[in-house]
């Protein structure tokens, strides 16, 4: 059995506590911490009654925690993470990693610099069935080598608090560490086009947005990231390659047939279209700590995307195509 101990009691938090404890094999919950101690103590319970603290240090520390949780918000992950390789435990973090390249550069070297790989990154649409489908599919050689990637990312809506950095920060995230995992390749260069405002947005939010990424092999990505789009969460991926086209499946529901026309569901939340995705990246990390390995997203696919999110950010700016440019990849992580 896994110990574990959970910082951040919030939203994701509660989920992943629910998740560990309910449906996890081989995991417990003995310990939870947050700066604001009733959402602790609210935790606390749904894990049948763990350790509370409000100082994630002290949770870290606590000989009774083999492994970490880290899902408090992203701007408290650095300190965290590199509290956690000290003490060299085993992680779980939310993405993103950190909030800053900078800082995502100094958990990976703390990382390595430890010669223990401890760190697995929240991206859990690697452990989606879809994208692994289209991964298998792309892996058989049976459709040649991939050349452009047309994908979607829509949200049925936001809060009046989201601006146009948040679409690449909180939406299209997800979109840059899947799609470089998907074709086996790193990013080259980020381009956003910005097509006409829709009527359900405001001023410090321009939606929709193209996002366009090249690849090092040259492979060429779209993303449309539209987060007032109002229909649902509509997640798609289509990868055009010199054999073939693959397009990820979507999610099954019945099709229904009333009032003269066909109609099927479209899910609204990342939690119900990824909610397998979730409970499976959790288990692979809980399976895998015996072993002693990740075999997930590390720190530096966290690192990857945070770089990659600022030359995304920069080109919304500037409108034109900026590079991304990145330290070399460590022999620790290769
Ligand atoms: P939230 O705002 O609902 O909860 C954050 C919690 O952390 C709050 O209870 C807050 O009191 C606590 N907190 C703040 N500072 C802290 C600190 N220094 N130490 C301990 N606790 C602290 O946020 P939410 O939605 O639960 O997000 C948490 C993390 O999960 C973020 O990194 C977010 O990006 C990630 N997330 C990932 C998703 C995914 O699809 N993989 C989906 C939703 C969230």
């Amino acid at each position: 059995m896994l110990n574990v101990g959970v910082i951040g009691c919030g939203g994701m938090g509660k989920d992943h506590i629910k998740r560990l404890t309910n449906k996890i094999q081989g995991a417990n919950v003995v310990a939870v911490s947050d700066v604001f101690e009733e959402g602790a103590k609210e935790a606390a319970a749904l894990a049948g009654g763990a350790k509370v603290y409000t100082d994630g240090k002290d949770l870290i520390n606590d000989p009774d925690v083999e492994a970490v949780f880290i899902v408090s918000p992203g701007f408290a992950h650095t300190d965290s993470l590199l509290q956690a390789i000290e003490a060299g435990k085993r992680v779980f973090c939310e993405k993103p990693l950190a909030t800053t390249a900078e800082d995502c550069k100094k958990i990976v070297d703390a990382e390595s610099a430890s010669g223990k790989h401890l760190i697995q990154l929240g991206f859990m649409r690697r452990y989606d069935k879809g994208y692994v489908q289209v991964k298998e599919a792309l892996q058989s050689g049976e459709y040649g080598e991939p050349l452009i990637l047309h994908c979607t990312h829509r949200n049925p809506e936001v809060g009046t608090n989201y601006n146009t950095p948040m679409a690449v920060h909180d939406t299209a995230i997800h979109e840059i560490d899947t799609l470089h995992w998907l074709v086996d390749d790193e990013y080259e260069s980020a381009q956003v086009i910005m097509p006409k405002v829709t009527k359900y947005s405001h001023s410090e939010l321009k939606d929709p947005q193209i996002m366009l990424l090249r690849t090092k092999k040259g492979i060429c990505i779209d993303v449309e990231v539209f987060v007032n789009c109002k229909f649902g969460y509509d997640i798609n991926c289509e990868v055009v390659c010199e054999d073939g086209a693959i397009k990820m499946a979507e999610p099954s529901y019945p099709s229904i047939r009333k009032n003269a026309s066909v109609s099927t569901t479209i899910d609204t939340d990342c939690f119900v279209r990824f909610e397998d995705a979730y409970d499976t990246e959790v288990q692979n990390w809980v399976d895998c700590a015996e072993e002693g390995i990740i075999n997930g997203p590390t720190a530096w696919d966290g690192y990857l995307a945070a770089v990659t999110a600022d030359a995304l950010v920069k080109a919304q700016e500037s409108g034109q195509i900026e590079p991304i440019v990145t330290a070399e990849k460590p022999e620790f992580y290769k």
